[in-house]
């Protein structure tokens, strides 16, 4: 269980962690998403006392990171630095971590095979590529067989193939009942592994929701309608709280505000037939592009128009607090 009541880190004028409020459960993943420079990677650096809060406690299982005699075997963490001497294999890098801690030799082996590194486990880990290296953090990660389990977008630069097993193992790890926290700017690559989110912007805690109630939220009732007579269709439709669209020359129209049902309703009654009459789905990157540029409406600029990231940039532009 990681548990942060009121964690704030101020960096001179810059507040990047403002007074965040979440819990981390066991046995779910939990997805930690918010643009670039929204607070994630201090946010986990400061759960791991590699940074001290200027407010706030962050907890894991009751205690702060550094009162662990061997945080190896509480918390197993990967950050978006990478801390690996270039020099060294990947096999005496996690001898040497596992030295520290009384890990044996066969639990170094393990991890290894865990990770799918054993073909390049004595090579020099500075000519790893990216999804190795990732690879090799997460091994290290691991080494302790941890309850909780922290990692920094670790999908950053890796192929399908390595998403892929990156999702089956934070699955599998969740699945054993340990706490998952894992961080991202991509919803898309959340969405599919977490539960549980924790969606941030500009330090500040945006929603502590699921997937599903994010899906609900965002308000599923979009509807492709596709009929004999789009005009008089149109008309039928027309009222308040109902947004149509059409493509010109098409017979297709997008209706907002409408069930599915109604709309059939509408159409038949009025003898209009239909040929299509599909809910589009909601797009859950689209939810959390929506949530996070709220975020930046106090600078009284459409939020509409900008994107999450460019939206971040403005904050830092402004060095607002808001
Ligand atoms: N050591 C630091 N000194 C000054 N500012 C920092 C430092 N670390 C992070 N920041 C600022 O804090 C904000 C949050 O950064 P970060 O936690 O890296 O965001 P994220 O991981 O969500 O992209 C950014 O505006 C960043 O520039
Ligand atoms: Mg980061």
């Amino acid at each position: 269980m990681i548990e942060s009541r009121h964690l704030t880190k101020r960096y001179g004028e810059k507040t990047a962690v403002d007074r965040l409020d979440f819990t981390v459960k066991p046995g779910g993943v939990a997805g930690f998403l918010g643009p670039n420079g929204a607070g994630k990677s201090t946010t986990m650096r400061l759960i791991l006392g590699l940074d001290a809060p200027t407010g706030g406690t962050a907890h894991i299982n009751g205690r702060r990171y550094a009162q662990y005699a061997a945080p190896l075997q509480e918390v197993g963490a990967l950050l978006e630095a990478k801390s690996v001497h270039p020099g060294r294999s990947a096999f005496a890098h996690l001898m040497g971590l596992a030295y520290t801690h009384g890990i044996p030799r066969r639990r170094v082996e393990e991890v290894i095979e865990l990770t799918g590194l054993q073909a390049v486990a004595q090579k020099r880990a500075g000519a790893f590529s990216l999804g190795m290296g990732q690879r090799l953090g997460i091994a290290a990660a691991l080494l302790g067989d941890p309850a909780t389990i922290i990692l920094d977008e670790p999908v950053n630069g890796l192929d399908p193939e390595g998403v892929r097993w990156i999702r089956d193992l934070l699955t599998s790890l969740a699945a054993e009942g340990r706490t998952v926290f894992v961080s991202s700017h991509l919803m898309s690559e959340v969405a599919q592994v977490a539960d549980h989110l924790i969606i941030i912007g500009r330090g500040r805690l945006l929603a502590d929701t699921t997937v599903h109630d994010l899906i609900r939220q965002a308000g599923g009732d979009r509807v492709k309608v596709a009929g004999a007579d789009p005009a008089r269709l149109r008309e039928l439709l027309a009222g308040p709280g109902v947004a149509i669209t059409d493509r010109t020359g098409s017979e297709e129209l997008e209706v907002t505000g409408l069930p599915a049902r109604e709309i059939g309703s509408r159409a038949a009654a009025a003898g209009i037939a239909l040929y299509e009459l599909t809910p589009v789905p909601v797009s859950l990157e689209q939810a959390f592009m929506d949530l996070t540029s709220d975020a930046v409406e106090y600078h009284g600029s459409t939020p509409l128009a900008r994107t999450a990231a460019g939206a971040d940039d403005q904050a830092a532009k402004n060095g607002s607090t808001a």
